[in-house]
């Protein structure tokens, strides 16, 4: 037997994107049906980086999702570079009047699922999409809960929320590969650490042993990361060679301690050629995939999101489709300005494996350009800390 779901919005995905989506809808009295393959604790569990600018923050405190009182002791006002042996400051509140929150993805997750959850429309876990076709009164999101049964969710629009291997691009573009994408030669070794923090606030660094990241997750817990080959075989170093590595790039002690988790990720930048077929739209990491450098991927789903429900309130409310045709070109306007700033972030601090004693010259002039007048700090801590949003009618 198939089980039949009909919804206003069936939403392929339960990531940062789908569960927002869907509660921004709910507000404005629209349903809609999430559904993800994962089981709550998975997606849960599974931790994440994560920081979110203002503006994110306010959605989610605004429209009840995380409180205040959550986000605030998680509050980063700004950022170190360092490089050429020295140590420089962004100080975001001064230079932009906002902070960033250190915010990470599971946490936000938790939150999202608790307010879905309390709003009683708890998201369908264990059903895996196949594929969205065209159903008699609309898209259709069809595949397999966890039992082995098959379901159909009959909607009127269906959004896919669902990551950088999301199925409901082939429903909108025939490919899930369609798009404009960029490889880099190069990736980050993650550690989690079990140990204090080393720094009050994250340090990028570049020098000519390459890029390393110093960031946490809590009082007790670190992330740290360093440039690799994005080939390299995980277990390949010791723990002594990854805290050479990271020590290596930055001015101050590292405080070490039991490293419990290792990993290597890979980079590229993407962007999905098309986001909308019909009444198909895509959203967060099926949309674009950004590297993880300044860590714009979730305010940049929190982006599409918000035009999303825009130009859907819009059609509920008056039939109108017009915000639905304009969607895909409101939302890349911030998709490709987060795409720059990600390779932007990256190439700046990353030692490209051919790079020439020029290269290397004109990459430490550019930060010193970015970090001695104010003027290049400001243009650094406005990207950082996120622009305004442009479609602000979330509320
Ligand atoms: C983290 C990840 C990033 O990509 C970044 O720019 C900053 C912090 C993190 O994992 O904490």
């Amino acid at each position: 037997m198939t089980q039949k779901l009909r919804t206003q919005v069936g939403i392929v995905g339960s990531g940062p994107a789908g569960l927002l989506l869907a509660h921004l809808l709910q507000r404005a009295g629209i349903d809609s049906i999430v559904i993800d393959p994962r089981t709550r604790e998975d997606i849960e569990g599974t931790v994440k980086a994560g920081i979110l600018e203002s503006p994110a923050v306010e959605v989610l405190v605004e429209t009840g999702v995380s409180t205040r009182e959550r986000v605030e002791p998680m509050k980063h006002d700004g950022v170190e570079f360092h490089f050429d042996g020295q140590a420089h400051r962004f100080d975001f509140p001064k230079l932009t009047g906002k902070s960033v929150y250190l915010f990470p993805q599971h946490e936000v997750l938790k939150d999202q699922i608790a307010a879905r959850i309390r709003d009683g429309v708890s998201p369908l876990f264990g059903y895996t999409a196949e594929k969205v076709v065209d159903g008699p009164n609309g898209p259709m999101i069809v595949g397999k809960n966890d039992t082995g049964e098959a379901f159909e969710i009959e909607a009127d629009f269906v959004v896919g929320a669902d990551g950088s291997a999301s199925i409901t691009r082939e429903y909108v573009t025939g490919s899930k590969t369609s798009g404009f994408f960029r490889e880099y030669p190069f990736g980050w070794y993650g550690i989690l650490v079990e140990a204090p923090p080393s720094s009050e606030e994250l340090i990028y660094s570049r020098s000519d042993d390459g890029f390393v990241l110093i960031s946490t997750r809590d009082e007790h817990i670190q992330r740290m990361y360093f440039q690799c080959d994005p080939n390299m075989d995980v277990n390949s170093v010791s723990d002594e060679q990854i805290w050479d590595k990271l020590q290596a790039g930055v001015t101050s002690e590292l405080k070490r301690g039991n490293i419990f988790r290792k990993d290597v990720l890979k980079f590229r930048s993407y962007v999905h050629n098309s986001l909308r077929k019909n009444r198909v739209l895509l959203a967060g990491d099926a949309a674009h995939t950004v590297p993880p450098t300044g860590a714009k991927g979730l305010n940049l789903a929190v982006s599409d999101v918000l035009w999303a429900n825009r130009a859907l309130r819009e059609f509920y409310r008056t039939g109108s489709e017009h915000l639905l045709d304009s969607y895909q070109e409101d939302a890349y306007k911030r998709i490709w300005k987060a795409a720059h700033y990600s390779y932007m972030m990256t190439t700046m601090l990353h030692l490209a494996p051919e790079a020439s004693e020029f290269d290397k010259q004109r990459q430490i002039a550019e930060l010193y350009m970015y970090t001695q007048s104010e003027a290049g700090q400001k243009f650094i801590a406005e990207g950082y800390v996120g622009w305004e949003y442009g479609a602000d009618d979330w509320r």
